[in-house]
């Protein structure tokens, strides 16, 4: 008898710490708060990364938000300036993450400040690791306390990298940064950024706004440097994720090298179309300071910006693809069409989208809007087509006629 009171007292403590470690484990998942309605459009703005990696001050971060104004970018509907890897130098005495002195003399809460009085967003960057990718400190076992701080600071959106983070959980590590966002008690957009290596598009929707799909992008129309892809390498990773992509949850394809000067002016209209096309984040990645007309002209692109922020949030799929053209198209709120053709090819070619491929019906009258050229074609039937430049792209807007 003495002895099964024992086995049973024995189970029931059994029980009591499973149930506590079950208890336990959920703790560090659940997230108390929803999501915040913060990015039901994809986030569009600047980061430093792309042009200048490390090399970043104070100076050059002001000197990019007035030109987000000056050039037209803000009218255009870019708000987030964002300072990517290396604007920290240590943590102090209690903890708390300092930014280098040298190069961020005013501290992060002054610049905040002015991008703020330019009537934008202001952006860090941290990592789910011991150490950033550029060996800085890391925010593993301080996510709360830089939470905290980023919100005295003026933080409107953290980019949340995975260098250091040897065997943690990838789901588990950006929900405990997501958790301390949203106790932080001022609005963050989290951008995290694992490169797709833990196909967060199965378990990020909750978690984060956006998240990386691929390794980094580089300046170049196609190739592989290591870690890093170029543009069209990074497109065809995207092709199967159109389904996880969606308001306030985005796929993000990496930022834009548009005015980088690594591909020609026809590329770089390929690469805007198509990330239009694919709803991603529009993070600029150039000198606004200094950019160029071709580069003005395309970052600031109303109707290929317009696609991008379509309030239906569907990401483009590729529905036709022979050799070097292929045909991408998205639906758009109301009804309407958004289709890139596409000629990866080294010469021209003639490209035609049927209006049967988008299931629309075969006598349906549409107007047509050439997104580049801003040419109009009324009552088109059937189909639209023409001759696509060599690396290049038609882009439209179908509009049926009632
Ligand atoms: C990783 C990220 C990049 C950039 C660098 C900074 O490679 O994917 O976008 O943030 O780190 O070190």
């Amino acid at each position: 008898m003495l002895q099964l009171v024992r086995r049973i007292a024995h189970a029931v403590i059994l029980l009591g710490l499973a149930a506590a470690a079950h208890v336990h484990a959920h703790e560090t998942l659940k997230l108390d708060a929803p999501k915040p309605l913060l990015a039901a459009a994809p986030p569009m703005g600047w980061n430093s990364w792309n042009k200048y990696g490390c090399n970043i001050d104070e100076a050059l971060v002001r000197r990019q938000a007035d030109a987000m104004v000056a050039s037209g970018m803000k009218d255009a509907g870019y708000r987030y300036i964002v300072i990517d890897d290396c604007w920290q130098k240590g943590r102090d005495a209690d903890g708390n993450i300092v930014a280098d002195p040298e190069r961020f003399p005013s501290g992060i809460k002054a610049l905040a400040d002015y991008v703020h009085s330019k009537g934008l967003k202001f952006g860090l960057y941290s990592d789910a690791g011991a150490l950033t990718c550029g060996g800085r400190p890391g925010s593993a076992g301080h996510e709360f306390q830089d939470a905290r701080q980023y919100a005295r600071w003026g933080v409107d959106y953290l980019k949340y990298d995975w260098c250091y983070t040897g065997p943690r959980n990838a789901e588990a590590a950006y929900t405990i940064m997501a958790k301390a966002l949203r106790e932080s008690g001022r609005d963050i957009v989290l951008s995290i950024c694992e490169w797709g290596d833990n196909h967060p598009e199965r378990w990020a929707q909750p978690v984060g706004h956006l998240w990386r799909t691929t390794g980094d992008i580089y300046d170049a129309w196609e190739g592989k440097k290591g870690y890093s892809l170029g543009m069209t390498n990074i497109l065809d990773l995207q092709a199967e994720l159109w389904r996880y992509s969606g308001p306030n949850a985005w796929n993000d394809p990496d930022m834009l090298e548009v005015g980088n000067g690594g591909m020609t002016t026809t590329e770089y209209e390929s690469h805007f179309s198509l990330w239009a096309m694919l709803a991603a984040p529009l993070i600029a990645g150039n000198d606004l300071s200094t950019m160029d007309e071709d580069t003005r002209r395309i970052l600031t692109n109303a109707d290929v910006i317009a696609v991008d922020q379509d309030p239906l949030g569907q990401q483009a799929r590729r529905i036709w693809k022979q050799g070097d053209l292929e045909i991408w198209a998205r639906p758009l709120q109301g009804g309407d069409h958004a289709v890139v053709l596409f000629n990866r090819g080294k010469a021209p070619s003639e490209m035609r989208v049927s209006w049967d491929q988008l299931h629309l019906p075969a006598g349906l009258k549409a107007d047509v809007k050439d997104l580049w050229s801003k040419k109009v074609y009324r009552n088109v039937r059937d189909g639209y087509g023409g001759t696509v430049a060599a690396h290049g792209v038609i882009m439209v807007r179908i509009t049926p006629v009632p």
